[in-house]
């Protein structure tokens, strides 16, 4: 049986079959997948059969793994498994999983547990074609900026969900602090491909008040959301979605009434990013060893 990829969207997203990714997978067919990753961005594998345990050995296969998360719990008996779990908040947002680190994760996997009847979708947007849809100017203007990103940041949350158990996680989520400068284009180390590398933890263009720097980049990021840029994933049980975070953000739709729905995240270390001149991310504040390995 051979590896088939069938695209999704003209410019995210492919289906893989004929793979079966619950056992070890031979040297060729992790070539095979790694480039599909880097061309579709965003790979979708129906029915996996996996638990936690073959989730982190499919997703070794990509490289080293992180732990759960800087300062969110994983999973018990499972350190490289983050509970994404609709009782433990929403992530109805745009971002990059975990951008405020030096090297955040090169790869997200997230596998469906429990799946609500309805809504539930996961956007996965491709940065590199934002950016290409730039107008050159806007593009030569973006490859010269840096953004600081942070997990501590002021966020409005409606007067009816601030409630003790909502502020017991925001204060864990932020238990360490961190703020990291990256460049808002980011080179993808495998392919050269250039894309905005902003999302929800970029807070500040350095160099530009907090005004100016919001309207910078709500004008990159509107290019990320465009509706061509962006897969739409519907989940069904047991499917695993694996997305390279290098190059793309996403968002989780808060559209199913508070009704159960479970994934669980293993994610890949990454490099330290380097923009259009190879300069590399430089940390401010926060170390991120106990969480995470730099890849090469
Ligand atoms: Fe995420």
């Amino acid at each position: 049986m051979s590896i088939e990829i069938t695209k999704v969207t003209a410019r995210i997203g492919a289906k893989v079959s004929g793979v079966d990714i619950s056992r070890p997978l031979a040297p060729q067919e992790v070539a095979a997948i790694r480039e599909a990753l880097n061309v579709h961005k965003a790979l979708v594998f129906d029915d996996v059969r996996l638990d936690d345990t073959g989730q982190q050995a499919f997703a070794r296969h990509l490289g080293e793994l992180t732990t759960a998360h800087p300062t969110v719990g994983a999973v018990d008996g499972a350190p490289n498994v983050l509970p994404v779990d609709s009782e433990r908040g929403r992530a109805n947002h745009w971002h990059t999983d975990v951008t405020f680190v030096l090297n955040p994760p090169q790869a997200s996997t997230l596998r469906s547990l429990t799946v609500p009847p309805y809504g539930g979708e996961t956007l996965i947007a491709n940065a590199a074609a934002a950016y290409r849809d730039l107008p050159e100017p806007l593009r030569r203007f973006a490859d010269t900026l840096w953004a600081e990103h942070t997990n501590d940041y002021d966020y409005a949350v409606p007067d009816e969900e601030i409630d003790e158990e909502r502020a017991a996680q925001r204060a864990r989520f932020t238990s360490i602090t961190y703020r990291t400068a990256h460049p808002v284009v980011r080179v993808h180390p495998l392919t050269g491909e250039r894309g905005l590398f902003v999302g929800g933890f970029a807070q500040r263009i350095v160099g530009l008040s907090a005004g100016e720097s919001r309207k910078v980049l709500d004008l990159f990021q509107a290019y990320v959301t465009r509706p061509e840029n962006v897969l739409r994933h519907r989940w069904s049980e047991n499917q695993l979605v694996l997305f390279d975070n290098r190059i793309t953000q996403h968002y989780a739709i808060d559209n199913y009434d508070g009704l159960p729905r479970r994934l669980h995240r293993v994610t890949v270390a990454g490099d330290v990013p380097a923009g259009v001149e190879g300069k590399e991310s430089y940390s401010i504040e926060g170390d991120a060893a106990h969480y995470t390995p730099v890849a090469a």
